[in-house]
C-alpha cells in the first residue's frame, strides 16, 4: 500500500492506494477524522460489489453506518439529487462531526462531495473512488460539484476530503471501456511528468515500444510543416483496436498519478495561480470533441485521447517538441485505447467550441503544450488557423 500526503493548508490529507484499502477503512477513517457516524453514498453498479463489505467492516468497528444508493450515470449530478441527499442527512440527524463516504466513480465523488461540502457548511468527507478515472483524478484535489443546465460542474466548491481510500482491487469489476476512460488521464500524467512514470507506462501498456526504438518506427506523430496540407482521409472504416488497459490498474502507477496531481493541487488549490491549468493537457480540444459529439459519441477518455494526439502535434509545431518524443507519446496514447481518428463530428463545430472553452481569456484560449515529454508549458497562444489545422489532421489521419 502506498500513502501519498496532499499537503493542503491548513489541513493535509492522505490518499491511500493499494489492494484491500477498503478493508482497513474503519481504522483509517477514525485516525483521519474521528468520525463515528457515516453515510455511504454509492451507485447501483458499485454498491452491488462493495457496499455490503464496507458497511459490515465499519459496523464491526463500532461505527454507525447507513447508506444511500443512486442509479449510475452523469445525469445524477444535479441539484435535485443533491437536495434529496440533504434530506437524507437531515432525517438521519447528521452533524458536522459525521462523515459522508463517497463510494463510487467521479459522479458519486463529485455529487456526494458537493453535498458534504454544503450541508451544514461542511460535513467530514471521505472519498472512496472505485473507477480508474476517479482514483487518479476526480477524488484528489477537492473539486466537487453538480451539473447545471448545459454546464458540466457549473455549480460547485473546492472542498478537500479528510481521506481518500483508493482500493485498486475495485478496478477489477470496471468494464474495459471504463478502464480506457481512466487510461487517457493516466497517459496525460505520464506526458506531463516524464520519467520515471513514462517508462513505467510503456512497460505496462506497450512493452518494447519505448524510447529505445529508432525514429523510423515512430508511428504517425510528426506534425507537417506549416505549409503542408493535411493528409487525405484514408477510405474505409477506422480500425479500432480497443485494448483493455488493465495493466494501468496498478498501485504504483496510480500512486504516481496521484503524486503528480497532489503537487499541482497544493501549488494552486483554488485554481488561482494558473498552475492547476497544467492538468488540462489534451483537454482543450478534448472538451470540444466531447461536446461536439453530444457527450455520447466520444467518452471523456476518448476525447482526451484525441486531444492528447492534437497536443503532441501542436507541441511539435509551437513549443519545439522533438518528433521522436512526440511519436513516443503517440504510441502511449494509442496503447491506452484512444481512437486514432476523429470522425462523426462537424469539424467546424469542434473548432468553434475550442474558442469558447471555459478557460478562454480575452480573445485566445491558452493551451498546455509540451517542450519535451515531462516539460509542459502553459498559456501557449494557439492561432485559430493552427486549431483548425490540427482538427483537420485529427480527422484525416
Ligand atoms: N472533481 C474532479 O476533479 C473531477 C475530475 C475529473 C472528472 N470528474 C467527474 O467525474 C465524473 C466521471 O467519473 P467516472 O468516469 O468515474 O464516472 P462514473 O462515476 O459515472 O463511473 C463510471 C461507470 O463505472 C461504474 N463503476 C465505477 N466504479 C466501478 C467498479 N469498481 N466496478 C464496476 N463499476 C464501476 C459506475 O457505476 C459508472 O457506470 C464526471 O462527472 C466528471 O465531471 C471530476
Ligand atoms: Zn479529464
Amino acid at each position: 500500500m502506498i500513502t501519498v500526503t496532499v499537503q493542503t493548508r491548513p489541513r493535509p490529507y492522505q490518499v491511500v492506494v493499494g489492494h484491500g484499502v477498503l478493508d482497513e477503512a474503519a481504522e483509517r477513517i477514525r485516525a483521519a477524522c474521528g468520525a463515528a457516524r457515516l453515510v455511504i453514498v454509492s451507485d447501483q453498479n458499485v454498491a452491488g460489489h462493495y457496499l455490503d463489505g464496507l458497511s459490515a467492516s465499519l459496523h464491526e468497528a463500532g461505527m454507525t453506518v447507513s447508506h444511500v444508493v443512486l442509479p449510475p450515470g452523469e445525469d445524477q449530478k444535479t441539484l435535485a439529487r443533491a437536495e434529496e441527499l440533504y434530506g437524507v442527512l437531515y432525517e438521519r440527524k447528521m452533524t458536522r462531526a459525521d462523515a459522508v463516504v463517497a463510494l463510487g466513480g467521479g459522479v458519486i465523488g463529485d455529487l456526494a462531495g458537493f453535498v458534504a461540502a454544503t450541508y451544514l457548511r461542511g460535513l467530514l468527507l471521505v472519498q472512496a473512488p472505485t473507477s480508474l478515472l476517479a482514483q487518479v483524478d476526480a477524488a484528489v484535489g477537492g473539486k466537487v460539484g453538480v451539473d447545471f443546465r448545459a454546464g458540466k460542474n457549473h455549480v460547485g466548491a473546492f472542498y478537500q476530503p479528510r481521506l481518500v481510500l483508493a482500493d485498486v482491487g475495485t478496478l477489477a469489476t470496471l468494464t474495459a471501456a471504463e478502464r480506457r476512460n481512466g487510461a487517457a488521464e493516466v497517459v496525460k500524467y505520464g506526458l506531463l511528468s516524464g520519467e520515471p512514470t513514462l517508462a513505467r507506462l510503456e512497460a505496462a501498456l506497450a512493452p518494447g515500444t519505448g524510447a529505445d526504438l529508432p525514429p523510423e518506427s515512430a508511428g504517425s506523430a510528426s506534425a507537417p510543416p506549416k505549409s503542408a496540407p493535411p493528409r487525405p482521409a484514408p477510405s474505409g472504416p477506422v480500425p479500432r483496436l480497443e485494448p483493455d488497459p488493465v495493466a494501468l490498474c496498478d498501485e504504483e502507477i496510480i500512486a504516481e498519478c496521484v503524486r503528480y496531481k497532489a503537487a499541482v493541487v497544493v501549488a494552486d488549490e483554488r485554481e488561482e495561480s494558473g498552475e492547476r491549468h497544467l492538468l488540462n493537457l489534451g483537454h482543450t480540444i478534448g472538451h470540444a470533441i466531447e461536446a461536439a459529439g453530444g457527450f455520447s459519441l466520444y467518452s471523456h477518455g476518448e476525447s482526451v485521447g484525441l486531444g492528447l494526439h492534437a497536443a503532441l502535434w501542436l507541441s511539435q509545431r509551437l513549443t519545439g517538441l522533438d518528433a521522436a518524443q512526440a511519436a513516443r507519446g503517440e504510441r502511449l496514447v494509442q496503447a491506452a485505447g484512444a481512437p486514432s481518428r476523429l470522425e462523426g463530428v462537424d469539424l467546424q463545430a469542434v473548432a468553434g467550441l475550442v474558442s469558447r472553452d471555459k478557460k478562454a481569456v480575452a480573445d485566445h484560449v491558452p493551451f498546455v503544450l509540451l517542450e519535451d515529454l515531462g516539460r509542459p508549458v502553459r498559456g501557449v497562444h494557439v492561432s485559430t488557423a493552427d486549431i483548425e489545422e490540427v482538427i483537420a489532421w485529427l480527422a484525416a489521419r
